[in-house]
């Protein structure tokens, strides 16, 4: 029997990268799947190779709580009710600090950490009455090697950090664990048209890592995957770096 059969998994920024990639591991593990994006989730539906009607697919955006009702609502009654939430959507924009306006700032925290309180209001008490429940949050090695020009964005992932932390101690009681992974930089769709594909960050960051080579969604993937699933029933309120070795926790 797969790892996730009769699970539902509600994962954001599924239409592509990270988020697509997580979408068909949790998929491949027997899970059915609710994709949120503001992009078109069409392809990864098509990827993820599972009938139609074990897949929830719409216009989702994250930083609006009307829109993750209207999913809630959906999740509901199309595949009964979400069990593992991973909160993968989120943005990476730099600045330096003194040219940021609280526009910049408020944008940023709205989509990456915002609509994570959205997010668990939302699905959480679901998980609660289930007794059971998984909640991940892709969070970033930044908060931990800090970069500068990255105040909002490391804030912001920091503030995931948190918010799981204390969940995992608030809901550990209903069979609900709370946990964060924080990649490296990755190669992924978003991560390429920010930094460019050849982009000499690429290459520095391999110097910080003990293991010399990009790391590629698949890495990610497979953290999030154990985490979703009752082999982590007894891990909560970590962060799992997936960064090669460069930080030692
Ligand atoms: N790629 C990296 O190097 C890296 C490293 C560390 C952490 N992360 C984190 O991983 C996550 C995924 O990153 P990625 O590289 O896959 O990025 P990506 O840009 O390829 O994918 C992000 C997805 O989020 C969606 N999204 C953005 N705003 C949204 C909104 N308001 N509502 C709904 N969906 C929205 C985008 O449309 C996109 O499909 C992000 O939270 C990012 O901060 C990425």
């Amino acid at each position: 029997m797969s790892k996730l059969n009769n699970k539902v998994a509600v994962v954001t920024g599924a239409a592509r990268g990270l988020g697509q990639a997580i979408c068909k591991r949790l998929a491949d593990d027997g899970a059915k799947i609710a994709m949120a994006d503001i992009l078109d989730c069409g392809e990864t539906a098509e990827l993820c190779g599972i009938d139609a009607e074990n897949i929830v697919h719409r216009h989702c955006d994250i930083t609006s709580a009307e829109d993750i009702a209207a999913l809630k609502a959906e999740v509901d009654s199309r595949l009964g009710g979400c069990d593992i939430l991973v909160h993968s959507a989120g943005i990476f924009p730099n600045c330096p600090f003194e040219d940021m306006t609280f526009e910049f700032w408020k944008k940023v925290l709205s989509v990456n950490l915002d609509s994570a309180f959205h997010l668990c209001k939302a699905f959480v008490p679901g998980m609660k009455e289930k007794k059971w429940g998984r909640i991940i949050g892709i969070s970033s090695n930044t908060f931990h090697v800090a970069p500068g020009t990255m105040s909002a964005y490391v804030a912001s992932k920091g503030g995931l950090i948190g918010l799981h932390r204390v969940l995992s101690s608030e809901y550990a009681d209903f069979g609900i664990t709370a946990n964060t992974v924080a990649p490296m930089l990755t190669r992924t769709a978003g991560a390429e048209e920010h930094f460019g594909k050849d982009n000499e960050l690429f290459n520095i960051v391999l110097d910080w890592q003990d293991i010399k080579r990009p790391a590629e969604a698949a890495d990610v993937v497979g953290a999030v995957a154990f985490l979703a699933c009752d082999d982590s029933a007894f891990i909560t309120g970590q962060t799992i770096p997936v960064d090669g070795g460069t930080i030692k926790l």
